[in-house]
């Protein structure tokens, strides 16, 4: 596992995101989640603590709580967990890393992952494996990815090409009268070669040349069946598999052209009009068509004797 470098990046990536919410407003949001909500109603018990990795400022630590669940909480960002026991000095969370977990094996009957697994340049396995081995037998699993669906799989490789042509080339850029972006068009390349060496092929990266820091890895978007993979390799039971729809994937496409209310950063965006009727005919399609994430609901087998 290559920590140093992998964490530098994403401690700094998720501190800027982190430092412009409020803990308050995500845990006001979780009432009117629809994509992990309804899951863990519908799956996780009262009994036996449910771990949440890659929690955030830990707002579904709080909310479950709330609802007579017990919590616990794991994350990368040190700056969170601060933020997170100023107002909440009692909860259950600390500093770690989802791929080597602080915490016994069988410790957990519930696990949560929401938006996590993708930004493991090196793919989900050990992060999979680790949550099994802290999942107790008969334990559940709620796992949500960003999905490549059939829209991104069509549009994605034209974007990359128009990207690369027009946004980092600097001739490009000479000939639009903006200045070059990459200050060292060489050490970049460089860089973003031995970045891309890294990368699986099963999957869809999104990287980020950033002008002071070069190329950085974001996230991998997952095709349908990729995850059931890995799930399979490591012998867990898929409850539930389902293609999730969220409006944040018009804006990965277009921006926010199909949200009623484009002005303001909420958590929880509606779509306008068209962007409902155009929603309607994707669905139609086929719920892999336009969906935002694929959403997995996984249990450790065997059954769990308190005695043990
Ligand atoms: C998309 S956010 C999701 C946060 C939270 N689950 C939610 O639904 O609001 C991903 C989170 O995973 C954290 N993360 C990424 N890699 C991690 C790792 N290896 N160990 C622990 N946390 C990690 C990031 O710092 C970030 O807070």
């Amino acid at each position: 596992m290559e920590t140093s470098k992998y964490t530098e990046d994403i401690v700094s990536q998720w501190r800027e995101t982190w430092s412009a919410k409020k803990l308050q407003d995500l845990i006001a949001s979780c009432e009117n989640d629809e994509v992990g909500l309804p899951y863990f109603l519908k799956h996780f018990s009262k009994e036996g603590k449910i771990l949440e990795c890659g929690c955030g400022l830990g707002q579904w630590l709080v909310y479950l709580q709330t609802l007579g669940y017990q919590t616990a909480g794991v994350e990368i960002v040190p700056d969170c967990i601060a933020v997170h026991k100023r107002y909440y000095p009692d909860s259950e969370i600390e500093v770690g890393d989802v791929r080597s977990l602080p915490f016994p094996d069988n410790a957990f009957a519930g696990y949560i992952s929401i938006g996590v697994l993708e930004h493991m340049i090196e793919g989900p396995r050990e992060t999979l494996a680790e949550m099994k081995r802290v999942l107790r037998p008969g334990g559940t699993a709620v796992i949500t990815v960003p999905a490549f669906n059939y829209f991104l799989r069509a549009w994605y490789p034209i974007r990359q090409i128009l990207v690369d042509l027009v946004k980092y080339n600097p001739w490009a850029r000479r000939a639009m009268g903006k200045s070059p972006l990459l200050k060292n068009t060489r050490k970049t390349d460089a860089e973003l070669q031995e970045l891309k060496s890294q990368l699986l092929p099963q999957f869809w990266p999104s990287i980020r040349i950033d002008p002071d820091k070069g190329p950085l890895f974001i996230e991998y978007k997952v095709k349908r069946g990729a995850i059931e993979n890995y799930l399979n390799d490591l012998d867990l039971e898929i409850v539930e598999v389902a293609p999730i729809f969220h409006p944040y994937v018009f804006s990965d496409v277009c921006g926010k052209v199909f949200f009623a209310n484009p002005g303001s950063d909420v958590e929880s965006p509606r779509l306008n009009i068209p962007g409902r009727a155009l929603n309607a005919i994707f669905k139609f399609l086929s719920p892999h068509f336009f969906n935002y994430l694929y959403l997995y609901v996984v249990r450790k087998k065997g059954k769990y004797s308190s005695k043990a």
